[in-house]
């Protein structure tokens, strides 16, 4: 009866982690084991009220063994990266003490503890965002270094946020760089034991707070390629990755932190744009290829502004071809874009008011389908809706005529205007064609 007893009790911990996007990639790495990255990359941290993860963990001498849930789904948590993100945790934990409850765990008995997790995302479940296959990467990044934090906290592990990151580090790369907010960097390091390769903020939340962040997540019914194994067979195989690690990416990581320091929006865009082209032509240089921005399916897009989420059919890499074309109509660079592992595009807007003129443009190329009213496409904090004039379908309809659409692009060009238009039907045709694709 007495061990019954005690074994009742359960000690909780909750934390919520943000995301990251990367505004220069770590694509490849140098020890598949301590994920060790062959360059170092710089990301921006979003904020959590839109897009993060709550991961509670408990721990009991009741349970028999780990366990964890994403989303209220249990997963199976024999892999690698969670054991070694458990086993590091475990050999840094503290004694923890609940008095009120008379609890006591010696630092030596977190051994024997077993802990159980659960996760839950705050992205709009209407996005249909935690079902896909690129929400779930974005997922398992926040859940993997939540994996970390959580139970950090739980077990009273006393360590610096550096030393986190690198427990962080070896859920998932990418992750490391979720421990501060603001923009980021993930120092690559040249330690073999990888304690030197962690994450350092470079500027704060509020160093650059007019900056605008649109994600547009796409919903492919195709199977991606994982990170972990793109970048895998990225490095056994191409030429250009090797190049861009040694060569490319240590210059740009200076203009980078340079133009964050300065707000130098024109030089942060052209990098941005320029380091998600490369990364996906190492992509392309890879053996087999790897297609993260295929368009030849026919794919829901949704668009996430802060919490802004438009659904769209349509052809993804049109909204490159959008972003270039005004940034070269306007001789410089108004929007930056940026796709990771997946076809979401994230682009990003150096203030509100350019931000409005890019929600207008995106509703204007990726319009609402017939049956779809503004607020059911366009999810979220609607005010930067309204500041652009839309407030239902029928403004966005009137955008169309032509001498709208003659100011809101180019002035000159008819061409312009015939290639707004020939991608309307394009996202039509798209669609068309992959049927048809199908049938044969
Ligand atoms: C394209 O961190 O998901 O998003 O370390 O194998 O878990 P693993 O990979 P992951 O890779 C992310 C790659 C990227 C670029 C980036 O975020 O820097």
């Amino acid at each position: 009866n007495g061990e019954k007893e005690s074994k009742k009790w359960v000690l909780m911990a909750t934390a919520r982690s943000p995301t990251n996007i990367a505004v220069i990639k770590y694509w490849g790495k140098r020890d598949e084991t301590l994920i060790l990255p062959v360059n170092g990359s710089i990301s921006v941290t979003l904020e959590p009220s839109h897009l993060s993860a709550t991961t509670t963990v408990a721990v009991s001498p009741s349970f028999d063994r780990d366990r964890m849930w994403l989303n209220g789904k249990e997963i199976l948590l024999s892999g690698g990266r969670y054991q070694s993100c458990l086993r590091e945790i475990r050999r840094r934990a503290e004694d923890v003490k609940d008095e009120e409850r008379g609890i006591c765990i010696k630092r030596e008995d977190w051994e024997g503890l077993h802990v159980h997790i659960a996760s839950f995302n705050n992205f709009p479940t209407a996005a249909g965002l935690a079902s896909s296959a690129a929400g779930f990467a974005c997922l398992g990044n926040v859940t993997l270094f939540m994996c970390s934090f959580c139970p950090c906290k739980l077990m009273n592990v006393k360590e610096e946020t550096t030393e986190l990151s690198s427990i962080a580090r070896q859920g998932s790369g990418s992750a490391c760089r979720s421990l501060y907010g603001g923009f980021v960097k993930w120092a690559m390091g040249n330690k073999e034991d990888g304690s030197d390769s962690i994450a350092v903020q470079l500027a704060n939340e509020t160093h650059w707070e007019d900056l605008v962040i649109l994600i547009a997540v796409v919903c492919s019914r195709q199977k991606e390629t994982s990170s972990t194994t793109g970048m895998r067979e990225s490095v056994e195989t191409s030429s250009l990755l090797q190049y861009r690690s040694q060569v490319v990416v240590p210059r740009r990581l200076i203009q980078m932190e340079e133009a964050i320091q300065k707000r130098d929006f024109p030089s942060f865009a052209k990098l941005t744009c320029a380091d998600s082209n490369q990364f996906h032509s190492v992509c392309l240089d890879t053996s087999p290829p790897i297609f993260y921005m295929n368009d030849t399916s026919h794919r829901h897009v949704q668009l996430c502004f802060l919490i802004y989420c438009i659904y769209v059919h349509g052809e993804i890499r049109l909204i490159i071809g959008l972003v270039e074309r005004w940034n070269q109509f306007e001789g410089t660079p108004q929007v930056a874009y940026t796709y990771d592992a997946g076809p979401n595009a994230v682009l990003i807007a150096p203030n509100r008011k350019v931000a409005r003129l890019l929600l207008q443009r995106m509703l204007f190329y990726f319009p609402p389908p017939s049956e779809k009213e503004l607020d059911s496409y366009v999810l979220g904090d609607t005010s930067i809706l309204q500041e652009a004039g839309l407030h239902s379908r029928k403004d966005i309809e009137a955008l169309l005529p032509q001498q709208k659409l003659k100011q809101m692009l180019h002035p000159k060009s008819i061409l312009e205007i015939s290639t707004i238009l020939y991608a309307r039907d394009q996202a039509v045709v798209q669609f068309c064609l992959v049927v048809m694709i199908k049938l044969c």
